[in-house]
């Protein structure tokens, strides 16, 4: 990884010392670091937007320009509301905001380490083959119970995606980074300016006039399964729209995973947001179930990792 624009290791920041960046983002970057407090490790997530913001010599970051300065302004504000909406989402599935705080001119968010890696990397390794049935029914309906969480307290994620969900030992799926989080109530129309990743995000999500809601949230769910089992992200939604065709899951993959499972693909990847699934518990209960990993999650995910398909 490149450190230009990182914080140096031993750095103190409030009551935490860095230790290294672990990821760089569009608008943050990711630290390693210790709480000199508890001892214990924990992410520290910093607000820093590689096209709007500097860093100067005392790690105060900056806008590069008067232009910039009020996109910096206002995406700060946005990166405080993520972390204090996050900090009372309480769920084992989504990932755990201790502290936030404001310092060197930007806002810092505090989290909970988690030992794993995140599902883009699982995808990876696994490119030719795809990810084993067994694999995505052990993540994915765990995911959807922190996800049913987020839609009932009345927001919706809007960037679910591989590298957004941080797989811990034995399986258990952690929902990460809301950058996009969204509160209904204050709007059912998009808002412009959000970040969009192509392939997992729907039509809606590019028209200004788009109704986003749940259901965008499981066309995203949809995208990441059907990349674990195509190894890259689907083509992009506004392509659907032309003569591009999505071949349905049910007809490219059945060789290798059961029709229940590839018919839910194809259900949240409707093209319309009304044909999809409505919310998380529909589709749930449209998914296969896999009875041994309700009891052991830990030893079977550890086999099917290191298998082939289902
Ligand atoms: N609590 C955590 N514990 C361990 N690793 C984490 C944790 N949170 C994030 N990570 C790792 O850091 C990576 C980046 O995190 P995240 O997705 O939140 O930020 P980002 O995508 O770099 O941000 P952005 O795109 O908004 O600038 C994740 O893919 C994950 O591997
Ligand atoms: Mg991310």
């Amino acid at each position: 990884m490149n450190f230009e624009n990182c914080i140096s290791t031993g750095t103190k920041l409030d009551r935490y010392v860095i230790l290294k960046p672990v990821s760089k983002g569009g608008f943050s970057i990711v630290y390693l670091a210790v709480d000199q407090q508890t001892k214990e490790r924990v992410i520290i997530k910093e607000f820093m937007p590689k096209n709007q913001a500097k860093r100067l010599r005392n790690n105060t970051v900056t806008p590069i320009s008067a232009t910039k300065a009020r996109l910096f302004q206002k995406g700060r504000m946005l990166f405080f509301q993520e972390a204090s909406i996050l900090t009372t989402l309480k769920h084992p599935n989504i990932v755990n905001v201790i502290n936030f705080f404001r310092a060197n001119g930007t806002v810092y968010m505090v989290m909970e380490f988690e030992a794993g890696d995140n599902l883009q990397c699982y995808i990876k390794k696994k490119i030719k083959n795809g990810l084993s049935e067994r694999f995505i029914l052990t993540v994915f309906p765990t995911l959807l119970e922190g996800l049913q969480v987020i839609h009932d307290s009345g927001y919706l994620h809007l960037d679910i995606k591989p590298g957004n969900i941080h797989i811990r030992p034995g399986g258990r799926p952690l929902l990460i980074d809301f950058g996009s989080v969204h509160r209904r109530e204050l709007s059912r129309l998009h808002q412009p300016g959000q970040v969009m990743t192509t392939g997992y995000a729907p039509i809606e999500q590019f028209k200004r006039t788009g109704y986003v809601g749940p259901w965008t949230d499981l066309y995203a769910i949809g995208a990441t399964i059907r990349s674990c089992l195509e190894g890259r992200p689907p083509i992009d939604s506004r392509l659907r729209l032309d003569k591009h065709q999505l071949v349905d899951a049910k007809t490219l993959f059945k060789k290798h995973y059961s029709q229940e499972l590839l018919k839910a693909i194809d259900w949240c990847m409707e093209m319309d947001p009304e044909l999809r699934p409505q919310t998380v518990a529909e589709l749930t209960e449209k998914l296969p179930l896999l009875e041994e990993t309700k009891s052991k999650p830990s030893q079977w995910l550890l086999r099917l990792t290191g298998s082939s398909r289902r």
